[in-house]
């Protein structure tokens, strides 16, 4: 859907906000809490277009799902072995989470499977999750050689393996890990950084061995997942969007509450107070086996920084948002490693190179990365999204800081992860 948003530059912001329930975590509640035994009740699930996609392929797969007066799920888990063959393809629509992890559980079905998505999902590579499915024995057919969707997947015994992989991705881990749960022995993922531990924590609660150690982590092929409750967070990559606006904003003080703050989805945090960014972490608590705090932003004069290594991962999908602070810090801020921006919901690193150009930046991309001077505030324009939610939003936050107005085009895709960003960005402006 081409939806145009035209925004003003913002005097400034102020207020209390609460971003919705982590994607992340909103995934895997459903895909344990169907696999478990028992009830699973959901509190604070992300009612996103990603998230309905996965809820829709449980449902079509014989899970019943209740969605309760205020949002929550109650789920009737069918256990390891009760999923039924689904009558059609599923559909993952925009949602690399959802068609990587399902083509891991998929694998250990007695039964066939088609997944497929969007026009940007069959564009995006699953030769990274399939290579290592089928050194377990996994039967999985794609488009392009076996890269591209939609996959067909011919759900069978797996074996245990161990595999060292050469990018840090909790998709492809968290594949790994799902399918390892059927498999005849232990299943061991090394990898080169620490991405998202989501799976590995989410597992743990609903009662499977899984084992962490430095560089990697082993699952034992478990018998029965019992049913639990879980609190989702507030999602980090959500409250990224304002965490910046906050800072870019002078004069701006925003308190972000309930953010999850894992510390393998933190390194936004790190790396904007790395920047001179006030953000102070208020309340911090547990919920469901996650870390949680409510976040206090204020608008901070920010510096230039070298980002590269162990944090790329640890803020994968926020370096859309950090090229727009990036873009007013005094100096330089050089980002590397990042060549996983190239595969995400759009190639991250040309669309925002593309679209801070438009609006004057100073920025220039590199193969895995970007190098982005400050400015002192940026031209009105017209600018695109790409169809990313991310890019959306980020360019959003970058009309706060125009001097004229900021049309962006095709603004639906911000339902994928944040269906209620705009009210809440009206919300905080003053
Ligand atoms: C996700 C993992 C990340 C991230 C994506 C969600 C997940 O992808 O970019 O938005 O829920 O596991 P990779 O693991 O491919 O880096």
């Amino acid at each position: 859907m081409n939806k145009i948003r035209t925004l003003s530059p913002a005097r400034s912001l102020r207020g209390e906000i609460s971003v919705p329930g982590d994607k992340s975590i909103s995934h895997r509640s459903i895909m344990l809490g169907s696999l478990a035994q028992g009830t699973t009740l959901v509190r604070g699930f992300l009612h996103g277009e990603d998230n309905h996609a996965t809820l829709k392929a449980f449902r079509a797969m014989g899970v019943t799902i209740e969605e309760l007066a205020d949002g929550d799920l109650r789920i009737d888990g069918r256990g390891l072995h009760g999923l039924a063959e689904p009558a059609d393809v599923l559909d993952c629509g925009n949602s690399g989470t959802t068609i990587r992890l399902m083509t891991g559980l998929l694998s250990g079905q007695t039964f066939f499977s088609v997944l497929t998505g969007d026009r940007y999902l069959r564009k995006r590579p699953m030769k990274r999750v399939l290579a290592p499915l089928a050194t377990m024995g996994a039967q999985i057919w794609g488009r392009g050689g076996g890269d591209l969707a939609p996959l067909a997947i011919h759900g069978g015994a797996l074996k245990g393996t161990e595999y060292d992989s050469p990018i840090s991705s909790a998709q492809v881990k968290s594949a790994l890990l799902l399918a390892g749960l059927y498999a005849d022995g232990p299943t061991t993922v090394w990898e080169p950084h620490l991405s998202r531990d989501h799976s590995e924590r989410m597992l743990r609660y609903f009662g499977a061995e899984v084992r962490p150690f430095e560089g990697g982590v082993t699952v034992a092929p478990q018998p029965q997942l019992e049913g639990r409750e879980v609190a989702v967070p507030g999602d980090i990559s959500s409250a990224a969007f304002f965490m910046v606006a906050a800072l870019i904003v002078p004069g701006a003080e925003l308190l972000i509450r309930n953010v999850g703050v894992n510390p393998t989805r933190s390194g936004i945090i790190d790396i904007l107070q790395a920047m001179g960014g006030s953000i102070e972490l208020l309340n911090t608590r547990e919920l469901s086996g996650e870390p949680v705090a409510d976040l206090l932003v204020r608008g901070s004069s920010l510096k230039g920084i070298e980002i590269g290594g162990a944090v790329v991962p640890r803020a994968i999908d926020e370096f859309p948002v950090i090229s727009v602070a990036a873009s007013f810090a005094e100096g330089t801020t050089t980002i590397r490693d990042a060549k996983e921006l190239r595969v995400k919901e759009t190639d991250r690193i040309a669309a925002m190179v593309e679209e801070l150009t438009t609006l004057g930046g100073r920025v220039e991309a590199r193969n895995d990365g970007m190098v982005i001077d400050g400015v002192e505030s940026f031209n009105g324009g017209a600018v695109k999204s790409h169809g990313d939610h991310r890019i959306a939003m980020s360019m959003a936050v970058a009309a706060l800081r125009a001097r004229a107005e900021v049309s962006i085009d095709d603004t639906a895709c911000t339902a994928t992860s944040f269906p209620n960003f705009w009210s809440l960005l009206e919300k905080v402006r003053v």
